[in-house]
Formats: C-alpha cells, structure tokens, sequence
C-alpha cells in the first residue's frame, strides 16, 4: 500500500496504532492507506463520491463489517483479493456522518476543507466533533490561499466562476492554516501542532488538465454562453500553465479535551 509522504509526514506524531479512525473525504483513500499502514484497529473511510468510494475499496480493500450500508465486502467488482477488515468505505454526507457519538479516536482530513464551501465547512466541522470520543485526535491537512502572482489561480477562479453559475457555491476555498487553526478551536479542538507538508506545492500537469476538465463539466451546466466561454478559458489556462509549483500544504494537529 502507497501512502504519499505528506500522509506519512501528517500522520508520524499521531497515535494511530489501536485507534478507531475516521477519513473525513476519502477521495483517492491516501489517508486512509497512511491510517491503516500505521496500525490503526478500525477506519471509516467517508466520501459523497461513489467514484471515490470504489477508488478507496480497489486501492486497500473494503472488509465491510458494521458499516451498515450494505456495499462492504464483495462489492462485485472482482477486485475484493485485498481485503483489509479493518476498513468500512461509507459513502455519505459528511454534514451527516452515519456514526454514533464519541465513536472515534482519530479523524483525518486531508485535502478535505478546500472542497468545502464555509457553510460546509460548518456543518462537517460540528459533525466530526460531535463522532469524536473525548481526547481524540484531528488532523487537519489542506492549502494556505495562493500568491497574487500563482498562474494557476486563474484555472481556479474560473473552475469557481463556472462552479458558481452552475450550482451556487464555489467548488475551492483555500483557507489559511491560521484561520483553521482557530475555527477547530472553536469547535472545542485543542491546537496542538502545526507542520509544512509540501512548499511549494507541485501542480502537474494532471493536476492542472484535471482541475480544467472539473471546470468544463460544470461551464456545460452554465446558463447560455458564459459556460461556453468558461469552458474555453479553462481549455486555454491548462495549455498555458502546464504545471506549476507554487504554494504550501499544511498540517495542523489537534485534540479534544479528555
Ligand atoms: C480532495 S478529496 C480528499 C483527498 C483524500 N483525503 C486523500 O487523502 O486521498 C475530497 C473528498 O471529500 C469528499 N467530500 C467533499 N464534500 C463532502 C461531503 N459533504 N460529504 C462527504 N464527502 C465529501 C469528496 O467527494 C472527495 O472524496
């Protein structure tokens, strides 16, 4: 199992082995491998993205367990030789987590808060509080806002611009690791640490050809022409970037009081 170095790099001071963790945001289950390399006793994996969800049980194998939700296991897929029995893959609304309070001891989110606009970054903030046990531990892994001069904030306004027009939020906020680090607070986590992940950050070119086909799908749900002209602009600025390496990923650490 691959686990990246920023995961390795979040996850080195925290006590995992024999934790009941939560992935907050599976995406492509990069935590959820670092969570599981290192010893942890159980991991719900959560994610609203089916494709995700499949991602995350092909990479480390979904043993299924009390997950509840009926696609643990053999999702039928051929795939299921891997099988870890410690992870459930729950695919849900993290502004509804499916677990009871104080279930789990260790919840990451890596790259998670940039996909959530601040009224969802709200409701998934009260909800891992509310699943997290007394003591538990939160880390917290994400992008300070780019430079002025950062080419590739361009394709992100425009991938904004088109997300906006067609569902009525922005699909990135890059929050400042001093802004999280007091919004947790205020949500009762204690702050424990904080760490540079990666600087600069590199933006590949797949990177960059994916953020630009994210904003082509949604220009074509814009109304008239402005998605046309999204969708040409975001063409246009993934040609011309092609990658760039520009930014910091930070790792904030914190607890719950016991
Ligand atoms: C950028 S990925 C995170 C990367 C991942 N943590 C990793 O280490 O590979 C963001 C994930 O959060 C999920 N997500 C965003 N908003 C969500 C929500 N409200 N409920 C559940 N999952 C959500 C997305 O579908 C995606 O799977």
């Amino acid at each position: 199992m691959d686990v990246p170095e920023t995961v390795a790099t979040a996850l080195d001071d925290r006590p995992v082995a024999g934790k009941r963790c939560l992935e907050a945001g599976a995406g492509a289950g990069n935590a959820t491998a670092g969570l599981l390399a290192n010893g942890a006793a159980r991991v719900y994996a959560v994610t609203n993205d089916r494709g995700h969800a499949l991602t995350t049980r092909r990479r480390v194998g979904d043993g299924g367990g009390d997950d509840g939700d009926g696609n643990g296991g053999d999702d039928g897929d051929g795939n299921d030789a891997t099988v870890d029995d410690r992870l459930a893959v729950l695919e849900a609304d993290l502004r509804a987590v499916p677990l009871p309070d104080d279930s789990v001891d260790l919840i990451t989110a890596h790259g998670l808060c940039n996909v959530l606009d601040p009224a969802a970054l709200s409701a998934v903030a009260a909800e891992l509080s509310r699943v997290a046990a007394p003591g538990a531990h939160l880390v917290v892994d994400d992008y300070d806002p780019l430079p002025d001069d950062a080419a590739i904030r361009e394709l992100f306004a425009v991938e904004n611009a088109a997300s906006e027009l067609a569902r009525g939020r922005p699909a990135l906020t890059f929050y400042p690791a001093a802004f999280l680090r007091r919004f947790f607070a205020g949500h009762g986590w204690e702050f424990e640490r904080e760490r540079t992940l990666l600087e600069p950050v590199p933006w590949t070119e797949s990177h960059v050809s994916a953020h630009a086909d994210e904003a082509t799908a949604m220009a074509g749900d814009c109304p008239d022409e402005s998605g046309d002209a999204l969708a040409a602009a975001a063409r246009r600025l993934a040609g011309e970037i092609g990658s760039e390496s520009v930014g910091r990923m930070y790792g904030l650490a914190f607890r719950l009081p016991d």
